[in-house]
């Protein structure tokens, strides 16, 4: 039998970074706050980014090219909000932040400075969550950064049931 009391008390501690990811298909956009995610690969670069079969983004990234994961910066806990705490089942978060329409048609936040844009290749079933493998097209890195982190936006209702 397996023994994982402790296990809730170390992932409520746990630190790591937080995104934004987004995503576009035919005439739909989505995206949302994610903290599972990774570089996976060196040589090649790969990253992956897993999303709750939930979320309005998961179902719109099933019909994507790509995904863009755009890594906050410590004083964007509004954008984390945004793309967290709301889910574009019941509106459109694209209405409320700037963008622009980048490689592979996916949305581009004009306000992170620091993103990748990566190729979908293959997805891999993690439970709840599905891992998006991405061969990355197109990155950005401008200036300084300091991460805005899980423990900053632990207290945030996500959107969706996990
Ligand atoms: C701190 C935090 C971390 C989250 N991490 C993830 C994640 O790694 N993957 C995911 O799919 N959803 C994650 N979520 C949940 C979604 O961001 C949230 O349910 C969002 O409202 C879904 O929006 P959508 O339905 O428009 O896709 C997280 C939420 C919070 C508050």
């Amino acid at each position: 039998m397996a023994d994982i009391d402790g296990l809730t008390d170390i992932l409520t501690e746990l630190d790591y970074p937080m995104a934004v990811v987004t995503t576009a298909s035919a005439d739909e956009r989505s995206g949302c706050l994610v903290g599972f995610m990774t570089q996976c690969s060196v040589d090649p670069p790969r990253f992956v980014v897993f999303l709750s079969d939930k979320n309005h983004t998961y179902t719109t990234a099933l019909d994507a090219d790509g995904l863009g994961v755009h890594f906050l910066h410590h004083d964007q806990r509004d954008l984390a909000r945004l793309f967290g705490a709301t889910s574009g089942d019941w509106s459109d978060k694209f209405d409320r932040c700037r963008w622009r329409e980048g490689p592979l048609g996916v949305p581009v936040l004009e306000d992170v400075r620091h993103w990748v844009v990566g190729e979908i290749t293959e997805r891999v079933l993690g439970g709840d969550h599905v891992g998006f493998v991405l061969r990355p097209v197109a990155a950005r890195a401008d200036g300084p950064f300091e991460q805005l982190s899980f423990l900053d936006v632990r207290s945030l209702d996500p959107g969706h049931d996990p």
